[in-house]
C-alpha cells in the first residue's frame, strides 16, 4: 500500500485555493492510504513572518483541516516542529543536494526576488520538503502544480542518498495532482494566495463571502451590463465550475454568453453556492474553536505516531551513514 504525504504552510486562514487544491483531495485520499498530513511551521519560518501570531495561526490550520474532513482516525495530522527528526534529515539530505539544484528553483528564484538579503533557509526550503516526505518513506504527495518542480528534486535527493548509502532505501515520490491545478485569485490574475490579499477563506461568513466576491475580477472584456461575456475568459466562472452542479453551471455560461444575468447576477448565484459548500465546514470550525485544548491534544497525539515512524528512520539512516551504531539506547 502506498503512504501519502502532504504539507501545508500555518498561513492562518485555509482558502478555497487551497481546499480545491489539495484538501479536498487530501480527505478522499485518507480513506485509502496511510496518510500523514503536517502543518509545516519551519517552512513558514523562511521568510519573514509574525512570531508572535505563529502558533495561532497553526492552531488555526489545524481547525480548518478538521473541519474540512481531515479525520485522525484515518490520517496522521501533526505539527512539524513536534517531530524534530524532520530537520535533522534534512540537514543529512544538504549534504547530497548540489547548490546548483536549489538555485535553479522557480519558487526561491520568485522569492529570492524580493528580499534584499538572501536567507540560507530560503533556499534550503525544497531540502525540508523532501526531509518530510522521505522521513515517512511515503511514496505519493497530493499537490498543485506549483510544486512539481520541489518533488523532481525530492527524487534526485532520494536518488543521490540512495546511491550514496544505501541502495533503494528511500523511494522516489510522486507528486499526485488534483483537478484543480491552479486556482486563480480574486483579482482574476495570480495564484490564489494568502499573502497576495486575494482568497475567500474557507470559514468566512456568507455576508463576507459576498463582500469579497462583489468586487471580484470577471471577463475583462465585458464592460457593461449588455456586453455578452466569455466564460472561459472567467474567472468566477471557473471557481462555478467547483462549486455548482452541472446544471448550474450550464446555466450561467449561457446567461453570461447572451448577456442574460450581469456579473453581479452571477457572483450572487457563486456566493450563496460557496457558503452553502462551506455551512457544515463553518460549524464543524465552530466547535473546534470553542474547545482549544481538543485541537493540542489532536496534535499532540499526531505527533506521537508521526515520531515513532520518524524515528525508526532516522536511527536507519545515521546507521548506513556510519554516524552512530545502531543501539536501542539512544
Ligand atoms: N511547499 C509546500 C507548499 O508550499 C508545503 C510543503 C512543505 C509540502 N512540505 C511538504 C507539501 C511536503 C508536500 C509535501 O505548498
Amino acid at each position: 500500500m502506498s503512504r501519502i504525504f502532504s504539507g501545508i504552510q500555518p498561513s492562518g486562514e485555509l482558502h478555497i485555493g487551497n481546499y480545491l487544491g489539495a484538501v479536498e483531495n487530501w480527505v478522499r485520499l485518507q480513506r485509502q492510504h496511510e496518510c500523514l498530513i503536517c502543518i509545516v511551521d519551519y517552512h513558514a519560518i523562511t521568510q519573514d513572518y509574525d512570531v508572535s501570531a505563529l502558533q495561532r495561526r497553526t492552531h488555526e490550520m489545524a481547525i480548518g483541516l478538521l473541519a474540512s474532513g481531515i479525520d485522525t482516525d484515518d490520517c496522521i495530522l501533526f505539527t512539524q516542529s513536534h517531530v524534530p527528526e524532520h530537520t535533522e534529515l534534512a540537514w543529512v539530505f544538504m549534504s547530497v543536494t548540489p547548490l546548483g539544484d536549489l538555485e535553479r528553483m522557480t519558487q526561491f528564484k520568485d522569492k529570492s526576488k524580493k528580499q534584499e538579503s538572501i536567507r540560507a533557509g530560503l533556499m534550503n526550503y525544497p531540502v525540508l520538503q523532501a526531509a518530510d516526505v522521505l522521513l515517512y518513506k511515503a511514496d505519493r504527495v497530493p499537490v498543485g502544480e506549483d510544486q512539481v518542480q520541489h518533488l523532481e528534486l525530492m527524487r534526485e535527493i532520494a536518488r543521490k542518498w540512495n546511491a550514496r548509502y544505501c541502495d533503494g532505501y528511500f523511494p522516489e515520490p510522486k507528486a499526485q495532482l488534483t483537478r484543480a491545478r491552479r486556482i486563480i485569485g480574486l483579482d482574476g490574475s495570480a495564484k490564489m494566495s494568502k499573502s497576495l490579499g486575494n482568497t475567500i477563506g474557507i470559514l468566512e461568513e456568507p455576508e463576507s463571502i459576498w463582500k469579497l466576491l462583489r468586487p471580484a475580477v470577471t471577463d475583462p472584456a465585458r464592460i457593461r451590463r449588455s456586453d455578452p461575456g466569455d466564460p472561459d475568459k472567467c474567472n468566477i466562472y471557473s471557481l462555478h465550475k467547483y462549486f455548482g452542479s452541472e446544471d448550474q453551471t450550464a446555466e450561467v455560461a449561457s446567461n453570461c454568453r447572451s448577456a442574460g444575468w450581469g456579473c453581479i447576477d452571477c457572483k450572487k448565484v457563486l456566493s450563496e453556492a460557496i457558503s452553502v459548500h462551506f455551512r457544515p465546514v463553518r460549524e464543524r470550525a465552530a466547535d473546534l474553536r470553542a474547545n482549544p485544548a481538543r485541537v493540542r491534544e489532536i496534535l499532540g497525539a499526531g505527533a506521537a505516531k508521526a515520531r515513532s515512524i520518524a524515528g525508526e528512520t532516522i536511527r536507519e539512516v545515521r546507521e548506513h551513514m556510519g554516524l552512530r551504531e545502531g543501539s536501542a539506547s539512544w
